[in-house]
């Protein structure tokens, strides 16, 4: 694995560090309520992610987590609130153009084409950008560099990699697409702990690179070993937020999945 030390000189964003400085986020949520239909189920969240910084997005289950996300990609319904991508509001943006705009998603579940090879997979995360199967094929070698592991398997049915591999597949064909905000829907979920930890070494070497994450778990620990900023949602509202470094244990976040947090929303 990669570690950020090293990150792939294609990959490498020279102003990253510059960037990370930058006024304003790369993702702005404010006020948001979303859910489905008529049903709300998020309430009045605001967050930022920023340049080269991972914003976690913390709660247990149920919480309103996958609903942000979709709401933030356009995939379900923004009842009020505004979701800004690097100064665009995306009101009204369907969710290709979303894409196009530099979103990129890894929903819940690891969504490969199980039957498709490995290479299948990455190629297809990169129609959205629209340029030459050519092009795609250069990008493909940023991917196996992130992901050594799946340079090997090029031509092997993603349904025949591993959990991990499979995450990083998904991941691949996310990054693909060039996105400049990366959201991560449970990365871990389902992961060995070896494994989870190779993921997260593949956020920070991500991060490096400038690119913005917003970083969905439910795994406290494997999140805040990344984060800059945490956000923690509790039915539908935010409960807790702040740089991480603000926090001083593990234990205050836990307590605010519980909706006994004792740091409030600013
Ligand atoms: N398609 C849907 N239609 C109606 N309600 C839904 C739908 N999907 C989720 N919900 C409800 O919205 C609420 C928030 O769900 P969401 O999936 O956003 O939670 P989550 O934080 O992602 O949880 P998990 O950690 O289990 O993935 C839950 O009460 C859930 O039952
Ligand atoms: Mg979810």
């Amino acid at each position: 694995m990669t570690d950020p030390g090293t990150v792939p000189a294609a990959r490498r964003a020279p102003d990253a560090a510059v960037a990370s400085e930058s006024p304003v986020p790369l993702l702005s949520v404010r006020d948001l309520v979303a859910g489905y239909g008529d049903l709300r189920v998020v309430w009045d969240a605001s967050f930022d992610v920023r340049h080269g910084q991972v914003t976690a997005l913390l709660g247990r289950n149920g919480a309103g987590k996958t609903t942000t996300l979709r709401a933030i990609a356009g995939l379900n319904k923004l009842h009020s609130g505004s979701v800004t991508l690097n100064g665009q509001d995306l009101a009204g943006v369907p969710p290709h153009r979303r894409i196009r705009a530099g979103l990129g998603m890894v929903q819940e579940n690891k969504r490969v084409f199980k039957r498709r090879t490995v290479e299948a997979n990455l190629l297809l995360g990169g129609y959205s950008r629209r340029v030459r199967r050519r092009k795609l094929k250069d990008s493909l070698e940023e991917i196996y560099e992130l992901f050594p592991a799946l340079r090997g398997r090029a031509g092997t049915p993603a349904g025949q990699l591993s959990g991990g591999q499979q995450q990083m597949l998904a991941i691949g064909q996310a990054l693909m697409g060039k996105p400049k905000l990366l959201m991560l829907d449970e990365p871990s979920a389902g992961l060995a702990p070896a494994i989870v930890g190779e993921v997260m070494n593949s956020v920070m070497t991500l991060k490096a690179s400038g690119l913005g994450i917003l970083l969905v778990e439910q795994a406290v620990e494997a999140a805040v070993g990344v984060a800059d900023q945490i956000t923690v949602l509790d039915v539908g509202r935010v409960v807790m937020s702040g740089p991480v470094g603000s926090i001083p244990d593990l234990e205050i976040i836990k307590d605010a999945y519980f909706g006994r947090g004792r740091g409030r929303p600013e």
